[in-house]
């Protein structure tokens, strides 16, 4: 792989694919989830923008905006669809053409194994919390590994483990939809750090020499707004809850004592740690740090007494969001703070570029100099297009532009960031948001029946940005 600067942009099996059953692809959590009645909103990624079916069309739109890199997903269910183990070559097969259409652009594939779609018979089964995850976790990685070798330069284990994990057993607006429940996501975390560490081992005994692999973090580390013993109390235990968990196992073979001690002291029964495990992620750590940017983790002490956790998934029809707030409290450890000062998005997520060179720079001070991709960062906007499906997204290529601002100042401080992915190449879903939050650099048109790809301003604009930023 080239030493050059990668600048692309990222997607996600659910949320562009579609064909969601197609060619043999077994069902994900994703897919029931969606099709029960526990989605109230009735929307989908059956179809979503039809990547299956699109894909050669918005590789060669990448390339043409000068971008050199693109982040996937696969998705698990469709490389192993059931149980029994056996391989869909089908499935194999389509993500050959995906990586056949990367090369003939020499676009630098970055590529994840798991972007929150488990297999259903594994959600069946207990999903992340099922004791069996590692293993079938491990073997298909190795049908991966095996498979595509170093075609793909850059593997990453699993997307976003503490977000997916919050979701599942915190908000609970992910499957399997438990709220408030830490028992599980401690347990969720743990198994998410042993199948990291255990996919790791299947990685290094392929003997590549031309093939890294990483993990992706979806936030930053928590942060406060006054500088008291008590304030920093609360940020110690926010990233215990949020970051140290994943990545000092992932990064540093190790948990801090610590941690282990204040999560007990919480009552959480951690008999499902096993030293053989321990051993494991110690010998098997990442090459490089996926670091998701999106906003601060903004934290005071937890003054109400209350463990409580909130998102917004609101905003699909109204754009009325403007206030509501994505917050987290643990009685005891912290809660949530507010800047009055900074912008909020739709979804009351906050708007502050300079946290892109916070994160970065505190990712240094803890975990040295190891490299750093920044595997996504965007804008979710209610994007209204003209009569010709033009998007004039100004307001999103100010955003990109203020945070990749400050990712560059960070590199030139010495963070050995290697890469910027936006979110997201085109239009997709949103998870529980739907359709209407939009973050593509391209515009979808859902309604016209052909999912017409229209290149926003952003997209220009990005194309621009990466020709002057080429070397950088
Ligand atoms: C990241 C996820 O957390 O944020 C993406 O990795 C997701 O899958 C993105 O789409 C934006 O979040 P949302 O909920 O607004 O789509």
């Amino acid at each position: 792989m080239s030493e050059k600067f990668l600048w692309g942009s990222a997607t996600a099996a659910y949320q562009c694919e579609g064909g969601w059953n197609e060619d043999g692809k077994g069902p994900s959590v994703w897919d029931t989830f969606c099709h029960s009645p526990a989605n109230t909103t009735g929307i989908t990624g059956d179809v979503s923008c039809d990547f299956y079916h699109h894909y050669a069309e918005d590789i060669r739109m990448m390339a043409e905006s000068g971008q050199n890199t693109f982040r996937f997903s696969i998705s698990w269910p469709r490389i192993v669809p059931k149980e029994d183990r056996i391989v869909n070559e089908a499935g194999l097969a389509f993500y050959d053409r995906v990586l056949d259409e990367c090369e003939k652009y020499g676009i630098v594939p970055n590529v994840t194994l798991v972007h929150y779609d488990l297999p259903e018979y594994i959600g069946q089964k207990g999903g992340w919390c099922y004791e069996g995850i590692a293993d079938e976790f491990a073997y298909y990685a190795a049908v991966v590994f095996q498979h595509y070798g170093e075609r793909i330069p850059l593997y990453v284990t699993i997307n976003e483990p503490n977000h997916n994990a919050y979701c599942d057993y915190c908000v609970g607006n992910y499957p399997p939809n438990h709220k408030n429940d830490l028992q599980s996501y401690a347990h969720c975390l743990y198994n998410m750090d042993v199948c990291n560490a255990k996919a790791i081992r299947e990685f290094r005994e392929m003997g590549f020499k031309n093939s890294q692999i990483g993990i992706v973090q979806g936030c930053g580390p928590a942060t406060s707004l006054q500088d008291t013993p008590e304030y920093r109390e609360a940020v110690k235990y926010c990233d215990y809850f949020c970051n140290f968990g994943i990545l000092d196992p992932a990064i540093k073979g190790y948990f801090e004592p610590e941690l282990l001690e204040a999560v007990k002291a919480r009552g959480i029964d951690l008999s499902f740690m096993k030293d053989e495990d321990l051993e494991i992620i110690k010998n098997n750590t990442v090459d490089f740090l996926g670091q998701n940017i999106y906003s601060r983790l903004i934290v005071k002490p937890n003054e109400s007494g209350i463990t409580a956790f909130t998102v917004n998934n609101a905003g699909n029809n109204d754009g009325t969001c403007k206030t509501a707030r994505e917050t987290r409290a643990i009685a005891g450890w912290f809660e949530s703070d507010r800047d009055t000062d900074t912008r909020l998005n739709k979804w009351g997520r906050e708007i502050y570029p300079k946290c892109a060179y916070n994160t970065l720079m505190l990712r240094k001070e803890r975990y040295g100099n190891i490299p750093i991709y920044v595997t996504e960062n965007g804008h979710g906007c209610y994007d209204v297009p003209d009569e010709n499906g033009y998007v004039e997204d100004d307001d999103r290529i100010a955003f990109l532009n203020d945070y990749i601002g400050w990712i560059l100042k960070a590199k030139e401080d010495g963070v050995n960031v290697k890469g910027y992915y936006c979110w997201s190449t085109m239009d997709l879903y949103s998870w529980i948001n739907g359709y209407k939050k939009r973050y593509g650099l391209v515009r979808v048109d859902y309604e016209d029946g052909l999912l017409r790809r229209i290149p926003k301003k952003s997209y220009y604009w990005y194309r621009d940005f990466i020709t002057e930023h080429k070397d950088v």
